[in-house]
């Protein structure tokens, strides 16, 4: 039996048990507690949190999500952290809400369009009795031999049918990336798992300031396809840092007569008025 630790949260006074060999994050969900993550793979830095007290071991090394600095500030991943005591943890907790199942699926790539010289629009059709539920913003993961997998969002806005759209940028000798432009053809299958994640688009009144760089477009595009379907008066602008894979999908949005969708080339062009609002840390 693996030894187990107390991990008690702060400023939340909650307290579980966290066996030797699963993740601090792993086990904060088995405990109930809504704790913030995304890639649950070091990545994305999503479920840092601060480590007051106790001593915590990463398995697989250093995760690439957190900085050397942000290490020697007491900052840890939760999703990665083994604990090898009993553990004091500021973090923050999440307002859940209610998930759609996650599932593991069948998928076969019916097109691929290049969108750039390195960002490939891929389009995947799930079985037509397997619909996959999710809200925008999220994204799925491709489930890949050996355990490996690879998230990347979902691109189309819900209930658009059996076809999913993700933009992929090509990694130079990436394990998955370069075999998808490189080798795989239309009609290959791909296993994935979805929905993930809790970047979401939330309906209300208020103006929206969407800012992307690169594939970083691909979750706020579903956000907006979703906003020009339900938020018909809502203003929404839309900054983007890198060339956005096909300037037309802005174009395309903006020559639907919607004056309050604003698109600017980048976030240096922005209005004056607008940088004032917006300006500041933007952390992903
Ligand atoms: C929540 C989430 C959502 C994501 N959404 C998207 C998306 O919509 N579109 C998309 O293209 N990618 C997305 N990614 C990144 C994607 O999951 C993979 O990491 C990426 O496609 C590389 O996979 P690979 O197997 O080809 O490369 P790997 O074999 O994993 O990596 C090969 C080498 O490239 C480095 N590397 C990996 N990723 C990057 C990167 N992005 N930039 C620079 N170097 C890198 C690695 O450190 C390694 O040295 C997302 C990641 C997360 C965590
Ligand atoms: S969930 Fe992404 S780094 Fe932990």
């Amino acid at each position: 039996m693996p030894l187990t630790h107390t991990v008690r949260f702060i400023p939340h006074q909650r307290s579980i048990s966290v066996a030797e060999d699963v993740s601090v994050l792993a086990a904060a969900q088995l405990g109930g507690m809504p704790l913030p993550h995304s890639c649950r793979s070091g990545r994305c830095g999503s479920c840092r949190a601060r480590l007051l007290s106790g001593r915590v071991e990463y398995p697989d090394g250093p995760p690439p999500g957190l900085s050397p600095q942000e290490t020697g500030e007491g900052f840890v991943l939760l999703c990665q952290a083994l604990a090898r005591s009993d553990l004091v943890v500021e973090a923050r907790l999440i307002q859940t809400q209610a998930s759609a199942e996650i599932k593991t699926l069948p998928s076969r790539i019916v097109r691929r369009e290049p969108l750039s010289p390195d960002v490939m629009r891929l389009i995947l059709r799930l079985p037509s009795v397997e619909p996959l539920e999710f809200q925008a913003g999220q994204y799925l993961d491709v489930l890949l031999e050996g355990g490996r997998r690879r998230s990347y969002s979902v691109a189309n806005a819900p209930n658009t049918g059996s076809e999913l759209e993700l933009h992929v940028r090509r990694i130079p000798g990436g394990a998955f990336t370069a075999g998808l432009f490189d080798s795989l053809r239309d009609g290959a299958l791909l296993k994935i798992e979805g929905p993930l994640g809790q970047f979401r688009y939330e309906d209300g009144a208020e103006p929206v300031i969407f800012v992307a760089g690169g594939t970083g477009f691909a979750p706020l595009k579903a956000m907006l396809g979703q906003a020009l379907r339900t938020d018909t008066r809502r203003e929404l602008h839309l900054y983007w840092a890198r060339a956005m894979p096909r300037v037309c999908m802005k174009r395309r949005w903006c020559a639907t007569g919607r004056p309050a969708i604003r698109g600017s080339r980048s976030i240096r062009n922005a209005p004056a008025g607008c940088m004032r609002r917006c300006s500041g840390i933007i952390r992903t």
